[in-house]
């Protein structure tokens, strides 16, 4: 009992910083539920020519395929494991590996080249079932600046907004660096972290030029160029 009365004691020498040392747990598991959904989001990246091929049935894409994928790719960009006792881990992974499975039908069908499924539809699924696994602790969320969202879904809310508009977008802002703050959602407490993201040239087929020529996927080309900021890992931690 004494070593844990000194402990909280040591953390609180003043409501400042006791405050931070409250929220530094929250910014570790933001930033890795973050790196782990980007993770499965790159593993449908790298498999798209795969999954549009029409020759093709089977894409041997299971649910555990991917997970297994995405878990290399957060190691290589973590350097070190999915940790899949950590709650917020394991409600991503479970919820890539649900996606998958219900994905099966769609991207195993043969004679059809675009099917319509590509990161972000993916991304979009996970985000909504891990964030329904979470139940209210905690929610992750693709978005982008307000001018390039295509999907309603992915708006930003005011505080997404601001963090891209004012801090991403601020000239000589770091380059990749996350923005996060302790603060309130619908009046609760809340901390929030968000990752800015860039264009690579593999994204520029769809959202690269001619500005408002058709993709594949029918949607309009925003006429972005690579490196351009693109979008952004949203998550928000309730306490
Ligand atoms: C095959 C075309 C295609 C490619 C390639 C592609 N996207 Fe998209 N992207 C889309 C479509 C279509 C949507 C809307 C998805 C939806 O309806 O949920 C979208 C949505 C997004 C969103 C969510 C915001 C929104 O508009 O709803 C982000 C962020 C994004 N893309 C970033 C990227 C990045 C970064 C890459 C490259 C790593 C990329 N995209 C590659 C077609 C593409």
């Amino acid at each position: 009992m004494k070593k844990i009365y000194l402990y909280t004691a040591s953390i609180c020498i003043s409501g400042l910083f006791c405050f931070s040392a409250a929220y530094a747990g929250e910014e570790d598991t933001a930033k890795e539920m973050a790196a782990l959904f980007s993770s499965g989001r790159a593993v449908i990246s790298d498999n798209q020519d795969q999954i549009n091929n029409a020759d093709l049935g089977d894409k041997g894409l299971t649910g555990d395929v991917v997970v297994a994928k995405a878990k290399e790719k957060y190691k290589e960009k973590m350097g070190k494991d999915v940790d899949a006792n950590d709650p917020y881990q394991k409600a991503i992974l479970e919820a890539i590996g649900d996606v998958m499975k219900d994905a099966q039908p769609v991207i195993n069908e043969k004679g059809k080249g675009f099917k319509g499924f590509l990161p972000a539809v993916f991304a979009g699924q996970v985000a909504t079932k891990a964030s329904e696994k979470l139940s209210g602790k905690a929610v992750i969320k693709l978005t982008a600046p307000k001018e390039l969202v295509r999907n309603r879904k992915n708006r930003p809310d005011d505080w997404e907004s601001k963090a891209i508009e004012e801090t991403f977008k601020k000239a000589g802002y770091e380059k990749g660096k996350a923005f996060s703050e302790a603060t309130t959602v619908d009046g609760k407490n809340a901390f929030r972290f968000i990752q800015p993201e860039y264009y690579k040239q593999s994204c520029l087929s769809c959202h690269g030029g001619p500005k408002g020529e058709t993709d594949i996927s029918g949607g309009k080309k925003e006429g972005a160029n690579l490196d351009d900021l693109g979008g952004a890992v949203s998550v928000t931690i309730f306490k």
